[in-house]
């Protein structure tokens, strides 16, 4: 699909964004193993997510949706998922195929997993040898290197790791596999990440601690309690947005329940460093998580330095940043970032080739990209290259842009955000 995008003349309105992708993932799989039913509203009914539920109901877990977006789980206890009779598809969801490989690791059964062709070619030996330190039996493609990964469970022991990558991912893994495990687990992470698994486990009554940068597991004793929630805004939506009303010349949106984790602001952070006019109001919990109403408006961006612990915190939000860099005066750089070469696409190579195309003044390092303000940019065709949070960050690159701009392989934003374009027809005053 080929989306066309014109200049946006002002930028206003309210958006909700979607429930958050990373804790649906996780408010999904975690509800499977409780002992009960749990309610979880705001899922995000996106592509990925899509994926883990039916992953879970082939491993026996029941699910049924309320209404849109309300899901309801029946929990199948720690120890009753069913041996899946086919292959795990875990489509374009990395968070699927590392956390359920956590997960399989233990089950008394064999299970393979596997996904699309982006999928394929990323890496899975950052979770398959940690896993078989645990005592796990998973072997993979390519010298254990590639999906698919294929799992005979096996009983485990706790170990003590310390992680080579910050990858939230790999530790909600790790994590997963511990709880199963015969004594404690003690996992060391190089530069914070995403929290959720932590907080939402231990709501429902595993022990698991963090303290500066190790993460103590415990052995399960009984089944996890269940855990209804409101699932918040999705942060890594919501900045696009952010993005879009900095960087535009008239704009004023206000995001309303967005999730605000100290782990996902990164973000905010990069943004306050640009100088940009964005305001947080009304912070409060839904359930273990944090949340509050952004504000942003047209800001005098300021070109910054985007590395170290903040990376980890704003991994999604690089292209982005990326995209609000040709707005700013000065340049910036992000670096440490070496990771955005192995999500969905290359996303260092990806982001520079394509804004490129628009006419901006962005080049690759190894580890990031080096920008230089662009002032506006021109309307062009790009491509998504078939990564979804690079279909949006070119969309609004196009909104941005002087003339028409053509983003091909533009449906891949239903991955994490189905309503995306409606979205953006509401903020730039053309709703459908
Ligand atoms: C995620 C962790 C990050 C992030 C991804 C979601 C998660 O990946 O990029 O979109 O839900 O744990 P890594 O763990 O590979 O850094």
């Amino acid at each position: 699909m080929q989306q066309l995008i014109r200049s946006a003349r002002t930028v206003r309105g309210a958006i909700v964004a979607p429930g958050d992708k990373s804790i649906s993932h996780r408010a999904a799989i975690f509800n499977a193993i409780a002992d009960g039913e749990a309610t979880v509203q705001d899922f995000q009914r996106a592509a990925d997510c899509i994926a883990t539920l039916r992953c879970l109901r082939a491993l026996g877990v029941d699910w049924r949706w309320q209404d849109e977006t309300t899901l309801t789980i029946r929990g199948r206890g720690r120890h009753a998922l069913r041996e899946p009779d086919r292959v795990l598809d875990c489509r374009n969801s990395g968070t699927t195929i590392r956390l359920l490989a956590g997960l399989l690791a233990p089950q008394p059964f064999f299970s393979v997993l596997s996904g699309d062709r982006s999928l394929l070619s990323r890496p899975m030996a950052r979770v398959v040898r940690p896993l078989r330190l645990l005592g796990a039996d998973i072997s993979a493609r390519e010298g254990d290197t590639r999906a698919p990964l294929a799992i005979r469970g096996a009983p485990l022991r706790g170990v003590r790791y310390r992680m080579p990558i910050a990858s939230a991912q790999v530790k909600s893994a790790l994590i997963l596999a511990a709880l199963y495990a015969s004594g404690e687990t003690v996992l060391e992470e190089p530069a914070p990440t995403r929290d959720h698994t932590e907080r939402m486990l231990g709501a429902m009554g595993a022990e698991i601690h963090s303290e500066g940068g190790t993460v103590r597991v415990a052995p399960l004793v009984r089944d996890p309690a269940p855990i209804s929630l409101r699932v918040p805004g999705d942060i890594s939506a919501a900045a696009a947005w952010l993005v879009l009303g900095a960087c535009h010349p008239d704009a004023e949106l206000r995001l309303v329940g967005v999730g605000v984790n100290p782990t996902r602001t990164g973000v905010l952070d990069v943004l306050r460093l640009m100088e940009a006019d964005v305001t947080l109001e009304e912070e409060r919990m839904w359930g273990p998580e944090p949340v509050a109403d952004l504000t942003v408006r047209s800001s005098r961006l300021r070109g910054a330095v985007i590395e170290g612990e903040l990376v980890p915190r704003a991994i999604d939000e690089l292209p982005l940043i990326a995209l609000a860099a040709c707005f700013a005066t000065g340049e910036t750089v992000i670096r440490d970032a070496a990771e955005l070469r192995v999500k969905e696409s290359d996303r260092i190579r990806v982001t520079a080739r394509e804004l490129r195309r628009l006419g901006a003044d962005i080049r690759e390092l190894p580890d990031g990209l080096h920008i230089r303000p662009s002032g506006r940019l021109r309307g062009a065709a790009v491509s998504s290259h078939g990564d979804h949070r690079l279909a949006i960050m070119l969309a609004l690159a196009g909104a941005l842009s002087d003339g028409e701009t053509a983003v091909r392989n533009a449906g891949v934003v239903a991955v994490s955000y189905p309503r995306f374009w409606h979205d953006l027809d509401l903020v730039s005053g053309r709703p459908r």
